[in-house]
C-alpha cells in the first residue's frame, strides 16, 4: 500500500484545470435521488442522502457535489495531494457539502456508513486484493444501497499492460526516465507506438497513470463475473459506453467481444446491496 500511496502523492489523478466547470445536466447520471428512484422504485429517504466517493482522486468530489446538492458527501482517499486538489476544486466552484477524509478504504473505522451510494471509479483494480476492497465498501452500504465501480478489462488494457511490464523489467520507475527512453526508441517499435498513442500520454500524470503504476489487476469477462458473484452484490446494470440495458445480454455481448479480441472498453457496473440489514432482537431494540 505504501507504493500505491507514494504513486498518488507524486501523481494525483486526474489533473483537470482547477477552473474546469461542469453544468448540472452533465452530471445528472450521478444523482443519488434519480438512481435510487430508478432502481429501488421509491423516493430516497432523507437519512440515506449520504454518498461516499471512495478513492476520490483530485476531481470526482466536484461532479458528485454538483449532482447532489442535498446530500452529504464524504470524499476518501489515501493521497493527501489528491485530497488537497479535490478540496480546492470544490471550493473554487462553491461546492461546500463535501467532507474530505485522508485514509484507507480498507480501514472500517474511517468513513463509516451507512451510505445510499458509493462510487469507486478506477480504484479497486489498484488494490492488492480487489475483492477485499469490494467487501469493505459493501459493509458501508445501506440495504438496497448502490455502488458504482469501474474496473479495467483485460482487453482494453492489453497493450498498456504489456508496455507497463516491459518498463518494470527495464527498471523505469519515473516519468523523466520514461521520456528519455522514448527519445531513444526506434519510432516504429511497438513500445514507442504504445507510448505515443496512449490517451493523456503527452502529460506526466497520464504517462505515470498508464505505465508507472505499481499495482494493476485486469479482468477477463469470466473473472469479472466471478468477482461479482463472490461479493454477493446484485448487478443492476452496466453503464460503460455501448452497454446493453439488460445485464444478461451485456454479459453475452462482452464475452463475444472478448472472444473476437475487440473488447476495447473498461467495465462500469452499478451494483446493489440486496442483503437486508441484520434484524435486531426486541430486547436490543428497547435498549
Ligand atoms: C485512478 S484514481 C481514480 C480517482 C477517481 N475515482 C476518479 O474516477 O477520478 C485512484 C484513486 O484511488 C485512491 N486509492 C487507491 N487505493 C485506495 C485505498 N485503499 N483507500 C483510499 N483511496 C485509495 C488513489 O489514491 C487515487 O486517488
Amino acid at each position: 500500500m505504501d507504493d500505491l500511496r507514494r504513486h498518488y502523492e507524486q501523481h494525483p489523478y486526474p489533473r483537470y484545470p482547477l477552473l474546469a466547470s461542469l453544468r448540472r445536466k452533465d452530471v445528472k447520471h450521478l444523482s443519488l435521488a434519480d438512481l435510487w428512484q430508478r432502481h429501488n422504485g421509491r423516493e430516497l429517504p432523507q437519512e440515506l442522502r449520504r454518498i461516499l466517493v471512495a478513492g476520490c482522486g483530485s476531481f470526482a468530489p466536484y461532479p458528485f457535489s454538483l449532482a447532489n446538492p442535498a446530500c452529504q458527501i464524504t470524499a476518501l482517499d489515501l493521497s493527501q495531494a489528491s485530497i488537497k486538489r479535490a478540496r480546492l476544486h470544490c471550493l473554487l466552484h462553491l461546492r461546500f457539502n463535501v467532507d474530505f477524509i485522508l485514509g484507507d478504504l480498507l480501514d472500517p473505522s474511517v468513513a463509516t456508513g451507512p451510505f445510499g451510494l458509493i462510487d469507486a471509479y478506477g480504484v479497486l483494480h489498484h488494490l492488492p486484493d480487489p475483492l477485499a476492497g469490494l467487501m469493505a465498501l459493501k459493509q458501508r452500504l445501506t440495504h438496497n444501497g448502490l455502488l458504482r465501480v469501474m474496473l479495467y478489462s483485460h482487453g482494453a488494457r492489453r497493450g498498456t499492460e504489456a508496455a507497463r511490464r516491459a518498463l518494470r523489467r527495464l527498471g523505469i520507475t519515473d516519468v523523466a526516465s520514461l521520456e528519455a527512453l522514448y527519445d531513444r526508441l526506434p519510432k516504429g517499435s511497438r513500445l514507442a507506438r504504445r507510448l505515443a498513442e496512449t490517451p493523456e500520454g503527452n502529460t506526466d500524470h497520464g504517462l505515470a497513470d498508464a505505465f508507472l503504476h505499481p499495482q494493476v489487476t485486469t479482468y477477463r469477462v469470466a473473472q469479472l463475473a466471478g468477482l461479482v458473484a463472490k461479493s454477493g452484490l446484485e448487478l443492476l446494470t452496466f453503464c460503460h459506453p455501448n452497454a446493453l440495458s439488460d445485464p444478461c445480454q451485456e454479459w453475452q455481448r462482452l464475452a463475444g467481444l472478448e472472444e473476437n479480441g475487440t473488447l476495447d472498453d473498461n467495465y462500469v457496473l452499478l451494483l446493489r446491496n440486496a442483503t437486508p440489514a441484520p434484524q435486531r432482537s426486541p430486547a436490543a431494540r428497547n435498549r
